[in-house]
């Protein structure tokens, strides 16, 4: 089996480094293509995650528990990046950042034209929150375990329009999540606003029967898609959301700075665009002869943005896909799921000694794990991990006062491990 495994195994040089050697920051001999050729990779293949993890300058000193926060991206995409800027730079060659949607709407399972690029979640959150034809008195439904990139806009148009937000706490099971949200659906009830997957505790909340009942009811249903793409097997049709904010710098693992809006096409003429610029319009504005007239928005999610992008980050988006692809997602969604269950398995052999909160329910977890140590501060927890070389994150958001491991292809099950024997110390 390995043998067989083996041969499909294709490793070949990337692209070379040009022009000016960056060597210091890209590896060009460490650049390879990890391909699975569309074989299943057991998710406890040690050899073959282990070359997937020297794809990866991230530091072997610390073990890197915090994918949640931040994806580190792979050589490839580095490369890709750095390749991009210089065509820019020395060519002087402009645009071509378009393409790039075609390549996140087939890797989530939508549209190009559903597709609007962004900065970051918090970009996409913005525009679906002020697109939304919401007025004085409308509710909104939120969660208790929203990060501040959720939270802030809906307060925000709270303050500013007179919303009114009203809230739930995930529940440890999705039929009871479900049924929390059902219990607040009232003739005032506009939209549900909600994350796929909470920062807090990372639990994945059921968003096609959140988005099957809140179309249902006819609200408005947006997800805020921070952690799904390239953690889950994500298909937004399949959803039926009308709008889903992503970013391409956490599990998608591509450069910082990247983000995605999914807006359904028949959904465009709903959520209103406000920020427009260069590629939102039709191109009927005609500047020379009626140039205080307005054309018509694009007919695509190319309404949402305008203006000039950083040609060189999106190459390194279409990298992050590749090299996804080249593995394979469902194997990646198999070995982090695999290594999320490893770390309640871990933790639940400590007895009540250690509180894991994150739902063990197979449809409810992934790679996200949150958990409190009995008797020990979690600041302090977090400050003594820092101290041992172990990256984790504290969860201060409403409360909740707990810790964070979230876990990605290049980590390992020594380095998950390595959390616990710190946490068996204390
Ligand atoms: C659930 C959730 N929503 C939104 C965000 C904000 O993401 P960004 O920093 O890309 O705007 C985060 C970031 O961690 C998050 O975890």
């Amino acid at each position: 089996m390995a043998t067989d495994r083996r041969k499909f195994i294709k490793q070949t040089a990337g692209t070379m480094l040009a022009g000016i050697a960056l060597t210091d920051f890209v590896n060009a001999e460490n650049s390879k293509i990890i391909s699975s050729n569309g074989m299943k990779i057991e998710s406890d293949d040690e050899k073959f995650w282990s070359m997937v993890r020297q794809q990866f300058p991230l530091t072997k000193d610390v073990a890197y528990l915090n994918n949640g926060t931040m994806g580190p991206s792979p050589y490839p995409v580095i490369e890709a990046v750095r390749k991009g800027m210089m065509d820019c730079d020395q060519l002087g060659s402009y645009g071509g950042w378009e393409a790039t949607q075609k390549k996140i709407g087939a890797f989530v399972g939508a549209n190009e034209d559903e597709i609007a690029l962004t900065h970051n979640v918090t970009d996409g959150i913005n525009i679906a929150c002020w697109g939304l034809p919401l007025k004085k008195g409308d509710e909104v439904i939120i969660t208790t375990h929203e990060h501040v990139g959720n939270a802030f806009p809906w307060l925000n148009r709270q303050k500013l329009d007179g919303i009114v937000l009203r809230t739930f706490t995930p529940a440890s099971t999705a039929a009871e999540t479900l049924n929390r949200i059902s219990a607040l659906i009232n003739k005032k009830t506009r939209a549900i606003a909600v994350p796929h997957i909470p920062c807090t505790q990372g639990q994945v909340l059921p968003a096609k029967e959140i988005s099957t009942l809140g179309k249902g009811k006819g609200l408005f249903v947006f997800i805020d898609g921070a952690h799904g793409p390239g953690q889950l097997m994500l298909n937004l049709h399949d959803i039926g959301c009308d709008v889903y904010a992503s970013c391409c710098h956490k599990w998608m693992l591509g450069p910082k700075g990247t983000g995605f809006l999914y807006v359904r096409k028949d959904f465009q003429d709903t959520l209103q665009t406000y920020f427009v610029g260069g590629g939102s319009d039709n191109a009927k504005w005609n500047m020379a002869t009626n140039p205080v007239q307005m054309g018509e928005y694009a007919s695509s999610a190319h309404r949402y943005y305008g203006g000039t992008q950083n040609i060189g980050l999106y190459r390194g988006v279409d990298a992050a896909i590749d090299f996804i692809e080249n593995i394979g997602l469902q194997n990646i969604h198999d070995r982090i799921k695999m290594l999320g269950g490893y770390t309640q398995q871990k933790m639940l052999e400590f007895g009540d000694k250690v509180e894991l909160i994150t739902p063990t329910e197979e449809q409810s977890r992934c790679a996200v794990n949150g958990f409190r140590i009995k008797g020990m501060e979690f600041t302090k927890f977090n400050t003594l991990a820092s101290e041992n070389k172990i990256r984790i994150r504290s969860v201060a958001e409403n409360g909740l006062n707990s810790l964070r491991v979230s876990t990605h292809i290049y980590n390992t099950k020594s380095e998950i491990d390595k959390l616990m024997e710190l946490i068996k110390k204390v």
